[in-house]
C-alpha cells in the first residue's frame, strides 16, 4: 500500500543544512523532513574545528578578509558575490545559534572563543587569523543538537529513515519526492509544492574517507536522473589528516591548535611547501604536500603516513620558533591538559582507533576523501539552476554539502561547511516557504511511481550474476588510486573504462533479501547506483579539465589555466553517457592572482 502525505515544502535531509532549512520554512509554511538518517547522526558532525566568522573576538578581523580568503582558497573558481554574500552572513548567523543554545566554547572575556584554521589569514601581514568560532571539537555536533532542538520547539515533522527514491516533475516544476520507509519497506509519495535537497555528500565512492557510511550523493544523483546537471563534481576536497586507513577525520584544529605534521627524518616539511603559514595552508597544498613526501619516501615506515605532533613539548617547541603569542601578547605555551580539553574527542579516536594518546605520541594521519565541492547547481537563495543561463528549475532548492553554490570553489577552507550550511540552508528554507505560498499543488503525474518501481524491481529481480560489494570495492579503490589527490590523462581514462565496466556489471545485481523490514541489502544496492553515476560524472569532468586548480591536481598540467579553464563545469548524465558544459565564473572585487602561502 502507498501513502499519501501533502506539505508545503519537504525537506529531503536532516543535516545542518536540512536542519536549518527546517527551521526557516516552518516559520511560512506545512515542512515536513524526509531523512534516511536521524537528524542527529548526519555528517555535519564531522566538521570538528569550528565555523568560521569574522567576530574579531580575539584580534582584528573583518568579513573582507573572509571573502578573500575564501575566493584565495577556492583557487579563484568560487563566485565572488556568493562568497562575498556568505562571509557577511556569517557573522549574524553564528550569533543566532548563540542565541538559539549553542555551546560555544568561550574566552576569559566570555564572548565565544576563537581559533586559527588554514587559509584564514590577516591579509595585511598574512599571518593566520583566530577566525573559527568553536565548541572544543564538536562543533558540528553542537549545530545539530541545537537545530534539531530548534526544530522539534517549532513542531517540524520528521520523517526519519525513509530513503527518497526520486524526484517527481510536472511541467518542469517540482511536485514532490517518493520514498521508502525503512521499518516497513512501504513506498511513500511526498506531495509538495517545493523540494529542498540538503543531502550531504558522497565521500564513500573514494576507499579512505571521513564520511560515514550513509555518504552516497543520492541527492546529486537523484536529481541528474531528473535532467539537473552536476556541477564542477571534479573538485572533491581530500582533508589531509584522517586517521591512517580508516580515515577517520583528525581535525585541522590540531593544527589551529599548534599540532605539526612530521615526515620520517622528524622534520616539519611543511615549511617547505607553504612557508608563511606552514601546517596551515589551505586543505589542497597540505594534502598534496603529504603525497609528495610519501612518493619521495619520506613517509612513516613506508606506509604512505605522515604523523601529526600534538604533544605539547612539540607545540611549545614551534611556537617559540614561529614567534606565536597568545592574545594577550605572551608566549604561546600549552600543557597537556589544555590540548585535551580542545580536542576531547580527538583524544578519545585516536585513544580507541589507534591505541595512540595524541599528547604522548604523535598521531599517524593520511589524506582522507571529506568534502564535495560540487554538487547541484544553486544560485545564493538556495535555488536550483539548471543551465549556463542560470535559469531557475520552479520549486526546487538545494542546499549545504550536496548544493553547488559556488562559494567553495575549487577548494573549500575549514569551517566553511558550517557556515554555507547555516547561510544557504536558512536562505533555501525562506526562499521555498515563499515560493510555495505564491503556488498551487502540482497534480501529480499518472506515472509518479513507476521510476521507483522499476528501480527496485531490477535490484530484486536482476539475474544475480554480481554483488554489491565487490563493485563498490572495485569501485573505490580505484577512484582512490585514479581520481584522488594527483591525476593524469592515463589514470583517468582507465577510471572512464572501468566505471562503465562497472556500470555494466552493477545491471547484473540481485539482492537476495527479500524482506520488507529494513533491507539493508536493497539500500546499499541503490546507494551504489548513485554512487556509481557520481563516480562517472567526478572522472568525466576530471578528464576534460586539462589544468590544475584547487583540489583537481594533473600532473599533466600542473598549471592553472585561466585563459581556459576560469569556468564552472556542468555535467548531464545522459543514457549512461556524460554531456559536459560550461558556464562563466562570477568575479567581482577579486582578480585572479597566483596563491602563495
Ligand atoms: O578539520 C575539521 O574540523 C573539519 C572542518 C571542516 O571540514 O570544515
Amino acid at each position: 500500500m502507498t501513502q499519501t502525505h501533502i506539505y508545503d515544502v519537504v525537506i529531503v535531509g536532516g543535516g545542518g543544512a536540512g536542519l536549518m532549512a527546517a527551521l526557516h520554512a516552518s516559520r511560512g509554511a506545512r515542512t515536513a523532513v524526509v531523512s534516511k538518517l536521524y537528524p542527529a547522526r548526519s555528517h555535519t558532525g564531522a566538521a570538528q574545528g569550528g565555523i568560521g566568522a569574522a567576530l574579531g573576538n580575539v584580534e582584528e578581523d573583518h568579513p573582507e578578509w573572509h571573502t578573500f580568503d575564501t575566493v584565495k582558497g577556492s583557487d579563484y573558481l568560487g563566485d565572488q558575490d556568493a562568497i562575498e554574500f556568505m562571509c557577511q552572513e556569517a557573522v549574524q548567523s553564528v550569533y543566532d545559534l548563540e542565541h538559539m543554545g549553542l555551546p560555544f566554547s568561550r574566552l576569559p572575556n566570555g564572548r565565544i572563543a576563537q581559533r586559527p584554521f588554514g587559509g584564514h589569514t590577516n591579509n595585511v601581514t598574512g599571518k593566520p587569523v583566530r577566525r573559527s568560532c568553536y565548541a572544543a571539537d564538536r562543533t558540528g555536533h553542537m549545530i545539530l543538537q541545537t537545530l534539531f532542538q530548534q526544530c522539534i520547539k517549532n513542531q517540524t515533522v520528521f520523517f526519519d529513515e525513509f530513503h527518497v527514491m526520486d524526484l517527481l516533475v510536472v511541467n518542469g516544476a517540482v511536485a514532490g519526492v517518493t520514498a521508502i520507509e525503512l521499518a516497513t519497506g512501504e513506498i511513500h509519495i511526498f506531495r509538495s509544492k517545493a523540494v529542498i535537497f540538503a543531502t550531504g555528500g558522497h565521500g564513500r565512492i573514494w576507499e579512505v574517507t571521513s564520511n560515514a557510511y550513509a555518504y552516497t550523493g543520492d541527492g546529486v544523483a537523484v536529481t541528474m536522473r531528473r535532467g539537473v546537471p552536476a556541477e564542477d563534481m571534479e573538485f572533491f576536497q581530500f582533508h589531509p589528516t584522517g586517521i591512517v586507513k580508516l580515515g577517520i577525520l583528525i581535525t585541522e584544529a590540531v593544527r589551529g591548535e599548534g599540532g605539526v605534521l612530521i615526515n620520517n627524518q622528524g622534520e616539519r616539511f611543511m615549511e617547505r611547501y607553504a612557508h608563511s603559514v606552514k601546517d596551515l595552508a589551505s586543505r589542497d597544498v597540505v594534502s598534496r604536500a603529504i603525497y609528495l613526501e610519501t612518493r619521495e619516501g619520506r613517509d612513516i615506515n613506508g606506509q604512505k603516513y605522515v604523523l601529526l605532533d600534538a604533544r605539547p613539548e612539540t607545540i611549545n617547541r614551534y611556537a617559540e620558533l614561529d614567534g606565536r603569542t597568545r592574545p594577550d601578547g605572551t608566549p604561546y605555551r600549552v600543557t597537556a591538559e589544555e590540548i585535551l580539553s580542545k580536542i576531547p574527542d580527538i583524544a578519545d579516536f585516536c585513544r580507541t582507533y589507534l591505541g595512540v594518546d595524541p599528547v604522548k605520541d604523535p598521531m599517524p594521519v593520511q589524506p582522507t576523501a571529506h568534502y564535495a565541492m560540487g554538487g547541484i547547481p544553486t544560485n545564493k537563495y538556495g535555488e536550483v539552476v539548471i543551465d549556463d543561463q542560470n535559469t531557475v528549475m520552479p520549486g526546487l532548492y538545494a542546499a549545504g554539502e550536496c548544493a553547488c553554490v559556488s562559494v567553495h570553489g575549487a577548494n573549500r577552507l575549514g569551517t566553511n561547511s558550517l557556515v554555507d550550511l547555516v547561510v544557504f540552508g536558512k536562505h533555501a528554507g525562506m526562499r521555498a516557504a515563499e515560493y510555495a505560498r505564491g503556488a498551487a499543488l502540482p497534480e501529480l503525474p499518472a506515472d509518479a511511481l513507476d521510476f521507483t518501481l522499476a528501480q527496485i524491481d531490477r535490484l530484486k529481480n536482476g539475474d544475480g550474476s554480481e554483488n554489491v560489494a565487490d563493485i563498490g570495492h572495485e569501485m573505490r579503490t580505484m577512484m582512490f588510486d585514479d581520481v584522488g589527490v594527483f591525476r593524469t590523462q592515463e589514470g583517468l581514462t582507465q577510471a572512464m573504462e572501468k566505471l562503465q565496466e562497472l556500470r555494466q556489471r552493477f545491471q547484473h545485481v540481485r539482492v537476495s533479501d527479500p524482506s520488507s523490514v529494513y533491507n539493508q541489502e536493497l539500500f546499499s544496492a541503490w546507494e551504489l547506483g548513485n554512487m556509481l553515476d557520481l563516480a562517472l560524472v567526478t572522472t568525466a569532468s576530471a578528464l576534460a579539465r586539462q589544468e590544475s586548480r584547487g583540489g583537481h591536481a594533473r600532473e599533466d598540467f600542473p598549471k592553472r589555466d585561466d585563459a581556459s579553464w576560469l569556468k564552472h563545469t556542468l555535467a548531464w548524465l545522459e543514457d549512461g553517457q556524460v554531456r559536459l558544459g560550461y558556464k562563466p565564473v562570477v568575479v567581482t572585487k577579486y582578480q585572479p592572482k597566483e596563491r602563495v602561502y
